[in-house]
C-alpha cells in the first residue's frame, strides 16, 4: 500500500462572509445603520470542513477557486495559518472571490446577499487539477448544488476518476440554487459511498415526506450509505443492511446551528480515516456537530480535538457503548 500525501481532498466553496447583525426591516428607512460589529470571516462549506478536519488531526487539501484579490488572499492566508494544503486552490485573475453579506435579524432569521459573478458561482470542472486525486484516500464533495456549474456531468467526471484512484467518496448537499432536481444528479449519486444530506433538503429533493421513504429513494439511486442528518435527533442511516438511527449527543443547548452540517461531515470523515465502524463514524459525527452548535460560527466550536473527544467519551457513557 502506497502512502498518500494527503488524507482528504475537499472540493467546494471557500469565500469571505460579512455577517451584519442585528439588521431589521427598517434598514432602508435611514441613511446610516449602525450594527454591533462588522468583521470579515472565512466562509464556505469546503473551507469550513477543511478547517475542522485539520483540527481533528488529518491532512487536508482544499480544491477550490478564488480570485487574485484581497478576499482571495484572505482565504489563502486562512489555509496557511490553519495548515490546510493550498496546492489545488486555483487563484484565477478572471474571477472575483465570492463575498457573502449576511443580514441577520434580532431573532436569528437571515438573508444572504451573494455575488452572481463570484467564485462560488463560477467555480467549474476546468478549475480542478484532477492529478490531485491520486494524492488522497477520501474525496469529499462539500455540497452538491452549492456551485451551480458542477452539474451531473462534471460530478460524474470527478467521481469516476476518484473511483479509478480507489478513493472513498463522501458528499453533502444544499438546497438547489437553479431549480435542479434529483434526476439532475441521479447518476452522480451512484458513485457516492457516504451521502450526508439533512432531512429537509433530501425531502424537498426527493418529494417524499417520511424519513424511511426519503432514505430509500436516495439508496435506490446507488448511494452506498445514506447518512441523513435529522437535527437534534442525530442521523438516519440507510444501507444494504437496512436502516438505523444513531442518536445525537444528549444535554446539548444549541445556540447557533450554522455549519452544523459541515462539522458533522468533518467528524464522520475523521472517524472513517481512523477505521471506525459505520455506527462509530455516525456517533463521532454527531459529537462533532454537537460541539459546533454550542458556539457561534461554523468553526467557533471545534477548537481542537480534545473538545470532541470529551463529547465522545460522554456520548459513550450516555449510551452505554
Ligand atoms: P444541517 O446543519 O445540515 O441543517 P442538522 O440541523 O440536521 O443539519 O444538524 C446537523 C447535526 O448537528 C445533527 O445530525 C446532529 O448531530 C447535530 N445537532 C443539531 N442540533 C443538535 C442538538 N440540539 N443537540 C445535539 N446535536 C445536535
Ligand atoms: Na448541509
Amino acid at each position: 500500500k502506497v502512502d498518500k500525501k494527503l488524507d482528504v481532498i475537499i472540493i467546494g466553496a471557500a469565500l469571505v462572509d460579512l455577517p451584519l447583525r442585528p439588521v431589521g426591516k427598517e434598514v432602508f428607512d435611514v441613511v446610516s445603520y449602525p450594527v454591533d460589529g462588522i468583521k470579515m470571516t472565512i466562509g464556505g462549506d469546503a473551507i469550513n470542513e477543511a478547517t475542522i478536519i485539520t483540527r481533528l488531526g488529518h491532512k487536508v487539501g482544499l480544491m477550490s477557486c478564488v480570485g487574485v484579490d484581497l478576499p482571495g488572499w484572505f482565504v489563502m492566508d486562512h489555509c496557511k495559518t490553519n495548515g490546510i494544503d493550498t496546492t489545488y486552490i486555483k487563484q484565477d485573475p478572471t474571477k472575483d472571490t465570492s463575498i457573502n453579506v449576511g443580514l441577520v435579524a434580532e431573532d436569528g432569521e437571515r438573508t444572504f446577499i451573494t455575488n452572481r459573478q463570484g467564485s462560488l458561482w463560477k467555480f467549474c470542472y476546468e478549475d480542478l487539477d484532477m492529478s490531485a486525486l491520486k494524492d488522497a484516500k477520501i474525496l469529499s464533495f462539500a455540497s452538491i448544488f452549492n456551485n451551480p456549474l458542477f452539474d451531473n456531468k462534471a460530478l460524474v467526471a470527478v467521481f469516476s476518476k476518484a473511483k479509478k484512484e480507489g478513493m472513498t467518496i463522501c458528499a453533502d448537499m444544499v438546497m438547489p440554487k437553479v431549480n435542479e432536481t434529483l434526476n439532475d444528479i441521479r447518476e452522480a449519486l451512484s458513485y457516492v459511498d457516504y451521502f450526508f444530506p439533512n432531512f429537509e433538503e433530501a425531502s424537498e429533493m426527493t418529494g417524499a415526506v417520511k424519513e424511511n421513504e426519503v432514505a430509500d429513494i436516495l439508496y435506490g439511486c446507488g448511494v452506498k450509505n445514506v447518512v441523513m442528518k435529522i437535527g437534534k435527533r442525530g442521523c438516519y442511516i440507510r444501507n444494504s443492511e437496512g436502516s438505523v438511527i444513531v442518536p445525537a449527543a444528549k444535554g446539548v443547548t444549541a445556540i447557533d446551528t450554522i455549519g452544523a452540517g459541515d462539522n458533522f461531515a468533518s467528524g464522520f470523515i475523521t472517524a472513517l480515516l481512523e477505521g471506525k465502524t459505520l455506527r462509530e463514524c455516525a456517533a463521532y459525527a454527531n459529537c462533532t456537530a454537537a460541539v459546533s452548535v454550542q458556539y457561534v460560527g461554523a468553526t467557533g466550536g471545534v477548537k481542537d480535538r480534545a473538545i470532541v473527544e470529551e463529547m465522545f467519551t460522554r456520548y459513550r457513557k450516555d449510551y452505554g457503548a
